[in-house]
């Protein structure tokens, strides 16, 4: 048997284009999809009186086996079939005859094809949001067990305030929330059902768009048929939804990095999750989050790719779309696996706090705090006491100490407005604390946070498990 179009042509098509041409290579992961499709159009046909009952429910028969086949192995992809969609008609009408072909009434595979990507996208992004809720679980885990755990916060990659370990990690769970709900809205935005558009203008056949949305777990069907087989947004949301959380997983990557080396020393990561090197014994390389770190870069690509494919076709459906598939594919098994892997390694890696304590002991991090001091305590206008503080600071060096270390004699031979209690506001833990303002990092603050964090992680759980 020739190609399912093949009626207007007198010669077969050459093998160079059918392997040009064909998308079943990668489209057949939508087989899935593409059956759930065609069962809801069977069924709505025939609640509409196109089909008649025998003949849907040999189609229903029919699917089954094609379904069975698929999933056992023994179904035969051939590249003539050129896609997923004809692949499955064919098959079902080689297995049930002339009620295989009534099937495409009043469907195009411009709107199956829609239809597929868009259940597919639709899917993935339930699971990505379970990964994501699962990752920031696995934050708030660490972020409670280390509220008072002190570490230098950074502007410029130079230590700047202290802050506490629990605190970083809740600036994570907030950047991840934001993702999930990135995701969740465009779900909501794109749960409307393309079947029944037809080639490009709907369909002269008295469907029930309705019904095929209800049956298929969409909120309703689209408003427009000529956008619907043209829009591919839904998918575009997908890759730059992905692509950001990336970006975000990126930078955590390579702090990640940092605080493995020995220069830092602040996390050791799980050997579980770490790997040697085949030349130096001794190495512990973090090659997961370097790997993350790298696996950015695709998720970027695709969401280029797709709108570069995208920008320039006329309205409706062209050939050019079917380049939408693969990179989806790509960013979808990127993320999914990333997220994964993340959630392991942040549970699963050492805190070391002694160095991180160890580490707020240089660079002077309660500068800022003697100046607030001789502002509060002392009535001295900031800009003075911005320079009182950076003699102190000198004195500091000149001792080769930190600021923090440095006794209330010191210091009140720099200014004597400054009394004995000043060495309290020196003290690191006192300027985590300090900063108590909302959203700040004291520890206070910090457990606020993570009871917010918390609380709309249970309400997201709940709400996955009323699916
Ligand atoms: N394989 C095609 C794709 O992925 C399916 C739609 C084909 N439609 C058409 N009019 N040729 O885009």
């Amino acid at each position: 048997m020739g190609k399912l179009w093949s009626g207007r042509f007198s010669e077969n098509s050459s093998s160079l284009l059918d392997e040009f041409n064909a998308s079943l290579n990668f489209d057949k992961k939508l087989y899935r999809y593409d059956i759930l499709g065609s069962l809801a159009h069977a069924k709505m046909l025939y609640q509409q009186g196109i089909l008649n009952e025998e003949e849907y429910r040999s189609i229903v028969d029919g699917m089954d086996q094609v379904l069975d086949e698929i999933e056992k192995g023994d179904f035969t992809f051939n590249i003539s079939d050129e896609d997923i969609h004809m692949a499955i008609e064919k098959r079902l009408t080689d297995i049930i005859g002339d009620a295989g072909k009534k099937l495409h009434t009043a469907r195009s595979r411009n709107d199956q094809v829609a239809l597929d990507f868009r259940l597919y996208v639709q899917a993935h992004n339930e699971i990505i949001r379970e990964l994501v809720l699962k990752l920031v679980n696995a934050f708030v885990f660490v972020a409670r067990e280390n509220t008072q755990t002190m570490l230098p916060g950074m502007t410029h990659l130079q230590h700047a305030q202290p802050i506490n370990f629990g605190y970083h990690m809740m600036a994570y769970a907030s950047m991840l929330k934001r993702d999930y709900e990135r995701f969740e809205s465009s779900f909501k935005r794109n749960n409307l059902s393309p079947i029944g558009c037809a080639a490009l203008a709907g369909t002269p056949h008295p469907i029930d768009r309705n019904l095929t949305a209800k049956e298929l777990g969409f909120d309703a069907p689209t408003l427009n048929c000529l956008d619907t087989v043209s829009d591919r947004d839904f998918a575009l949301e997908m890759l730059f939804n992905i692509a950001t959380m990336m970006m975000h997983i990126s930078r955590l990557s390579e702090e990640l990095i940092l605080w493995s080396s020995s220069e830092f020393g602040f996390v050791t990561l799980s050997d579980a999750y770490s790997t040697g090197s085949s030349i130096m014994p001794q190495k512990k390389n973090p090659d997961v989050p370097e790997l993350l770190r790298g696996k950015t870069g695709r998720t970027y690509g695709n969401l280029i790719s797709l709108l570069t494919v995208m920008k320039g076709l006329p309205l409706a459906y062209n050939k050019d779309m079917q380049e939408d598939k693969e990179g989806t594919f790509d960013s979808v098994e990127t993320v999914e696996i990333s997220l994964t892997i993340l959630t392991e390694v942040i549970k699963t890696m050492k805190v070391n706090k002694e160095r991180m304590e160890e580490a707020c002991k240089i660079g002077h991090l309660s500068a800022t705090d003697l100046a607030d001091y001789l502002v509060e305590k002392c009535g001295i206008p900031f800009r003075e006491a911005h320079f009182i503080t950076g003699r102190a600071v000198a004195l500091a060096e000149q001792k080769g100490c930190d600021l923090s270390e440095l006794s209330a004699t010191d210091l009140k031979s720099i200014d004597n407005r400054i009394k004995d209690d000043v060495t309290d506001y020196l003290s690191i833990r006192h300027s985590m604390n300090a900063r108590n303002s909302e959203g700040g990092t004291s520890t206070k603050r910090t457990l606020e946070q993570i009871e917010k964090i918390a609380e709309w992680i249970t309400e997201k759980e709940k709400e996955i498990a009323k699916r």
